[in-house]
Formats: structure tokens, C-alpha cells, sequence
């Protein structure tokens, strides 16, 4: 028979330790359960009689939790009145700084949104009759847009007199398109799409508009032509005999 190695022999006399341990002290598997559960997994913990109701830190050193800490040091040593009379100054110093930071960015939304000064200066344009020689038409600008000023002659002022207004595209006397009959004065577009017509010229003495051929008559009505309207009077007046205000 072969000798045994060391660590076979080792092995075996585990194994023999074991059997004898295992048959010495039988196991008790319910006397086991019975204890753990009676103490280990009790749900209901009860405090012992005479106990401490202490916070214990389970940190290591000297707890500093145990007690609540002094914030007396952060109290203020005034009285309440003079505290509540701190925060009302600060509450309306805020309102009014508040205030009037919107007031300033409410006043430059509306000057920047407002009309600029030359655009305002165009709303109204005045004009010199006295440079006007009669017989002869100015055109000026007005917000954009042409305007016809024409110093009619008094044969003008008769020829257009003369139209029967109910045989017009659109009825108008002279009398309703003119304040005083030697000026008259209208918006130099062409009602039809917007062309500006020529003066002293077309069928009838007036103006001719050659986008489609359009014949207005000396007191600007349309006399011929696609355009469906006379042309327009703008809002003006006279504040003096040889001073003419538009718009
Ligand atoms: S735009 Fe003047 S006739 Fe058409």
C-alpha cells in the first residue's frame, strides 16, 4: 500500500473530525427557530423601564447633536416695531425704484413708436400760391403721393361748369370738387391702378393717364377710359388769400 500524501492525510482527519462532532450534538431545528424568532425578529420594541429619551450620535467623539443649537446670536436685539418699520421702508423703496424703472421703459416704447419729427412735418405741407401763375399746374409731394395744384384759367373755370354732371361715370359738380374755383387741387393718382396722369393733355383738356388711357376733364373727373372715379381731393384749406395748407 502506497504511503498517503500530507494533504490527503490532512483531508482525512477533517472528515473524521466532523463525523464525530455531527453524532456528539444532534441538530435541533425547531428549539433553533424558536429562539430566533423570540428574539430577533420581534416587531415590537419596547423601551426599557427608566431609560433616557436621548438622541445617542453614532458618530464617534463628542455628539454636539444632543442639544439643540443657540440661535440667539442672529436675533435682532431691536423691537418689533422698529423691525416692522425697517421692512415697510425697504417694501416702498423698492415699489417706487420699481415704478419708476417701468415708467422709463414705458416712456421710450412709446416716444421710439411714435412718428419722427420729419414725419410729422410731412402730415401738413404749405404751399405759395403767389409762385403759381394762372394757367399753370404744380405738383408737389404729400405724404408720399403726388398732388396736382392747378390755377385755373377763367375759361377753365366756365368749360368746366359747363359738363352735364348726370351724364358723368361719376356725378360730381365743379362746385363740390373745389373751394375757391380758380384753385383746383386733388391727388395726382389715377383711380383706375394707380398711374400718375399728365397734365394738359388727353380728350378733354385735363389730364391723360397713359398706363390704359384714362381722360379726365379740367376739374380732374374722369371723362373716358378704364378708371372708374374722378380724382381724389385731398383734406386742404386757405388760411390766407396766397397760403395753401395740405392734409
Ligand atoms: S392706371 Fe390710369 S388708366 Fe390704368
Amino acid at each position: 500500500m502506497a504511503p498517503l500524501s500530507t494533504a490527503s492525510r490532512v483531508l482525512a482527519r477533517s472528515a473524521a473530525r466532523a463525523a464525530q462532532q455531527t453524532s456528539a450534538t444532534p441538530v435541533n431545528t425547531t428549539a433553533r427557530l424558536a429562539a430566533v424568532t423570540s428574539s430577533s425578529f420581534s416587531t415590537s420594541v419596547v423601551r426599557p423601564e427608566g431609560s433616557a429619551a436621548t438622541f445617542k450620535s453614532p458618530f464617534r467623539g463628542a455628539s454636539k447633536t444632543e442639544t439643540a443649537p443657540d440661535f440667539g446670536h442672529y436675533l435682532s436685539k431691536n423691537k418689533g416695531n422698529s423691525n416692522a418699520l425697517f421692512g415697510y421702508f425697504m417694501v416702498g423703496a423698492l415699489g417706487a425704484m420699481s415704478a419708476a424703472g417701468a415708467k422709463s421703459t414705458i416712456q421710450e416704447f412709446l416716444v421710439n413708436m411714435s412718428a419722427s419729427a420729419d414725419v410729422l412735418a410731412m402730415a401738413k405741407v404749405e404751399v405759395d400760391l403767389s409762385t403759381i401763375p394762372e394757367g399753370k399746374n404744380v405738383i408737389i409731394k404729400w405724404r408720399g403721393k403726388p398732388v396736382f395744384i392747378r390755377h385755373r384759367t377763367e375759361g377753365e373755370i366756365a368749360e368746366a361748369n359747363t359738363v352735364n354732371v348726370q351724364s358723368l361715370r361719376d356725378p360730381q359738380s365743379d362746385d363740390d370738387r373745389v373751394q375757391k374755383p380758380e384753385w383746383l387741387v386733388m391727388l395726382g393718382v389715377c383711380t383706375h391702378l394707380g398711374c400718375v396722369p399728365i397734365g394738359e393733355a388727353g380728350d378733354f383738356g385735363g389730364w391723360f393717364c397713359p398706363c390704359h388711357g384714362s381722360h379726365y376733364d379740367i376739374s380732374g373727373r374722369i371723362r373716358k377710359g378704364p378708371a372708374p372715379l374722378n380724382l381724389e381731393i385731398p383734406a386742404y384749406e386757405f388760411p390766407e388769400d396766397e397760403k395753401l395748407v395740405i392734409g
